[in-house]
């Protein structure tokens, strides 16, 4: 009954790893071991596409019956929602930063890696606020029929980084994310 949400959970663990891989290459600017620009770009495009364009708009769906069931979280859901807007804008900033820095045009600020982790410490507390409040909701309140038309109203779509089928683009980051996965305290469950 609950299977978007244990989905929405495992796409934050999923989504967790490839942040702690950004801030673990961001770490390396300026340092001898050089960060790969192109796959801190294809993690920021994987954020992009999956998260805000296929995961953020299932939870908003969420958000809204849980909006409904329990007023008193208005302020919260209005809070994750204009997170959801923040996150989008600040990823595709750093996308096209990060582009330029992969095609030479320039080279990142210290400003820019501040922004950068910023960025991962923004989404990493975003995810644990819908774990904390919205989700167990989703879970104690919603009926049966609650959850068979929320999920009728959404288009399934698979991640193409992490799911049984991965996609040609992503294929050298998850590699690089099967190596960093094991050092990683974030893929221990
Ligand atoms: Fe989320």
């Amino acid at each position: 009954m609950c299977e978007l949400i244990d989905r929405l959970c495992a796409d934050h663990k999923n989504i967790t790893i490839v942040l702690d891989f950004i801030n673990d290459e961001i770490d390396k600017f300026g340092f001898t071991v050089a960060p790969s620009t192109e796959l801190l770009s294809d993690s920021l495009r994987y954020l992009v596409e999956y998260a805000d364009n296929v995961h953020h708009p299932q939870e908003e769906i969420v958000f809204y019956q849980v909006s409904i069931h329990a007023s008193q979280l208005g302020d919260i859901v209005g809070t994750l929602t204009a997170e959801h807007d923040q996150i989008y804008q600040d990823g595709s900033e750093l996308f096209d930063w990060i582009n330029g820095v992969e095609n030479r045009q320039r080279d990142i600020t210290a400003q820019q890696l501040r922004f950068g982790r910023d960025y991962v410490f923004l989404q990493t507390r975003h995810m644990q606020l819908e774990e904390s409040t919205v989700f167990p909701i989703a879970r104690e309140l919603f009926s049966a029929q609650e959850w068979e038309s929320i999920q009728s109203s959404y288009l399934m779509q698979s991640d193409p980084l992490f799911g049984d089928h991965v996609e040609p683009e992503y294929q050298t980051l998850r590699s690089q994310l099967d190596e960093f996965m094991p050092n990683n305290p974030s893929s221990a469950s």
